[in-house]
């Protein structure tokens, strides 16, 4: 009998790419979504990538009452938490939207994991609990700094609310993934991201430029202290991240009694943004057009993982190439209407 994974915001960019690879592993994927910030065809798309049926409970995962009577006579082994606002700019202008649906819904997940005696989590955190960190690489045991937005406070409170919940003595194994910069598409085509208006994310941006849809990209900012001026990030391919996800269930379903841990989830590599523009252009075979531009407000010089311990623990590392997820988002966004 496959084991059953409730994947909250399995719809969404990278929750949809996980359940391939889940369903690919061997699990049986349970999607709540809400469609707040993704699309139904999606769950088809999953299917066929997958060559198997997702299970699809449509409402909002901080609504405790629906998740408990549609899976009261389901036995839950794991829940991967994705389902969370992840707009840095706006969590700025709406802190409360972000306070209340992140918060929420990670305290009722616990809560519904309680009440049906599941014991395996995997959260979906971000680089963004180090701020801007001392020493680079980024490893673990890095400081969590104040964070830079109330997107990223949000991802700093839901850690800590699960480190409690487990300090209070309940059952409960969980790693929070702390995942760098996610980018690119399945190489199928079929899933990838999708942005509501303008991107605000570096690689929508290029892709939809290219494509013509913005008439042009600005790099935020050439004065920095880094190899060209321009700021460094972790470039992880989305399939990569998903599968990290698979290998974060395996390794929890194997141990016993409570235990929570952080991990890192990068490629280890850096990589400035106009090393990605340049890329980007050599591998598409496409220009861009492209101006240096004032800094973003919030934005850290650089990040990237010390991606040593996902290894040690997970046995996972990334295998995809920053070539590889360019072409890949390319082709992705060739397939979306303008
Ligand atoms: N950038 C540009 N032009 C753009 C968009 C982005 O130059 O139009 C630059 C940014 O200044 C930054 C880099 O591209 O230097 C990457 O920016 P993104 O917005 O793609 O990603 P961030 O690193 O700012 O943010 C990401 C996630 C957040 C997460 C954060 C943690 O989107 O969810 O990493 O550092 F919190």
């Amino acid at each position: 009998m496959s084991k059953n994974i409730l994947v909250t915001g399995g719809a969404g960019y990278i929750g949809s790419h996980t359940c391939v690879e889940l369903i690919k592993a061997g699990y049986h994927a349970i999607i709540v979504d809400n469609f707040s910030n993704s699309e139904k065809f999606v769950i088809d798309r999953i299917e066929e990538l997958a060559g198997k049926s997702v299970e699809l409970i449509e409402g909002d995962c901080a609504d405790e009452r629906l998740l408990l009577e549609k899976l009261s006579k389901t036995k839950i082994d794991g829940v991967i938490h994705f389902a969370a606002y992840k707009a840095v700019g706006e969590s700025s202008k709406d802190p409360l939207k972000y306070y209340t649906n992140n918060l929420n819904s990670t305290s009722s997940i616990l809560k519904v994991m309680e009440e049906l005696k599941c014991e395996n989590l995997v959260f979906s955190s971000s680089c963004t609990v180090y701020g801007q960190p001392d020493q680079l690489p980024v490893t673990e045991t890095s400081p969590v700094k104040p964070a830079e937005s109330p997107y990223g406070r949000t991802k700093q409170i839901c850690e800590n609310i699960i480190t409690d919940f487990i300090d209070a003595g309940k059952k409960l194994k969980a790693l929070s993934l702390r995942y760098f910069n996610p980018i690119g598409a399945h190489p199928s085509a079929k899933i990838g991201e999708l942005p509501l208006g303008v991107p605000n994310n570096l690689v929508p941006f290029i892709t939809q430029t290219a494509a013509g849809i913005r008439e042009k990209l600005t790099v935020f900012g050439s004065d920095y202290d880094t190899k060209d001026g321009t700021c460094i990030r972790d470039y992880i391919h989305v399939v990569d991240l998903a599968k990290a996800h698979v290998k974060a269930l395996d390794y929890l379903l194997k141990k016993e009694g409570s235990l929570y841990d952080a991990i890192n989830i990068g490629t280890g590599e850096g990589s400035s943004v106009k090393e990605v523009v340049d890329t980007f252009e050599k591998v598409n075979e496409v220009k861009l057009n492209y101006q240096m531009g004032d800094r973003r407000p919030g934005d850290v010089e650089k990040v990237y993982a010390d991606a040593s311990y996902a290894e040690k623990v997970l046995g996972w590392k990334a295998e995809l190439s920053l070539e590889e997820s360019l072409k890949d988002a390319w082709r992705w966004q060739k397939t979306l209407k303008v």
